[in-house]
């Protein structure tokens, strides 16, 4: 990391400013709205928060407001299969950046149904597929996971995403049956996918994301509640995934910019991981052409600038 994060007299000042700089970027970007419940968002919500490990929690604009985390929940996916596989999991999804668009089919053919990483469709369809496995009740653990680590149990799914995401699940679908072709998948593809687009349908604000992933800023050790959530190897290992591919397509260009783990979410989520720092939460639901939310991104890149965060 270049020195220790700048700690800002009041960082709540300096993520306003941010946000409403954010604000007055000119219109550009596009909801996602593949499912009409993502469609429907106002496109105007913007916030941001941090939680750092001394334990506060600083917010700006629309940081209570919950949205859809879509595959930022990736995270907590990968957490949980981590913990209950160990490193078994890793001959069965890999941890290289995919080069390719979150969705693709193509690569998933060439190497005999190995996806590249956790964080593509085709990995987290692998990972929900240990979960399946591995829980009588997968979907209720993921989600009292999520409420441990957010530290409340107000987090819940919604049901129109839910259900919508199940029934515009086509390519999720083909990419789980060309997985079970190639003896990657286990459990029964519908419950596969059931597990996989719940995870996707959780709702949280930015004030909830940022504290519920601040353990991998922390060594894996929740600091509010002090329980280790992961081992200090295994959130050296997400945070490295997500440098590499947490951002789709983008991950090389927010690695060169922003210098942060990183994860977004089509519904326009991003959680960016400041090692021995905090995490950063953002959320504004327009996206750009790799589906990163655009104001999201311009908060982060500016807060990471000023504070002097990248890890590299
Ligand atoms: O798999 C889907 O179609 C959505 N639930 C996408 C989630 C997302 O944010 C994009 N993911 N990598």
């Amino acid at each position: 990391m270049e020195g220790t994060p700048k700690q800002p007299s009041n960082l709540s000042l300096l993520l306003q400013s941010i946000l409403e700089e954010a604000r007055q970027l000119p219109e550009a970007g596009k909801v996602a709205d593949y499912i009409p419940a993502l469609a429907a968002v106002d496109a105007d919500y913007a916030g941001i928060a941090v939680a750092t490990i001394d334990g506060q929690v600083h917010w700006a604009g629309d940081a209570e407001q919950c949205f859809s985390i879509q595959s930022v929940s990736k995270i907590f996916g990968l957490v949980q299969a981590m913990n209950r596989l160990g490193d078994s999991m890793w001959e069965r999804v890999h941890m290289e950046p995919s080069g390719q668009s979150f969705n693709s089919i193509v690569q998933l053919e060439w190497e005999h149904g190995i996806p590249r990483n956790p964080f593509i469709n085709a990995g987290a369809i692998v990972v929900s597929d240990m979960l399946v496995s591995h829980y009588s009740a997968s979907k209720a653990a993921a989600l009292s996971f999520i409420r441990r680590l957010a530290m409340t149990e107000q987090i819940w799914i919604n049901e129109e995403v839910f259900q919508s995401e199940k029934e515009h699940g086509n390519r999720n679908a083909a990419l789980a049956y060309l997985m079970k072709g190639f003896g990657n998948i286990v459990a029964e593809v519908p419950d596969v996918l059931d597990h996989y687009f719940y995870q996707c349908s959780v709702e949280m604000s930015c004030k909830q994301l940022a504290l519920s992933l601040v353990f991998l800023a922390n060594r894996g050790v929740h600091p509010l509640t002090e329980e280790t959530i992961c081992s200090r190897r295994d959130a050296h290992r997400v945070n490295a995934i997500l440098s590499t591919s947490g951002m789709y397509d983008q991950s090389g260009e927010f690695a060169f910019t922003v210098g942060l783990p990183a994860k977004s979410g089509v519904g326009g989520g991003i959680a960016a991981v400041v090692p021995n720092y905090g995490v950063i939460a953002a959320w504004s639901p327009k996206l750009n052409s790799f589906g990163n939310s655009c104001r999201g991104m311009h908060m982060i890149t500016r807060l990471a600038a000023q504070l002097g965060l990248s890890v590299y």
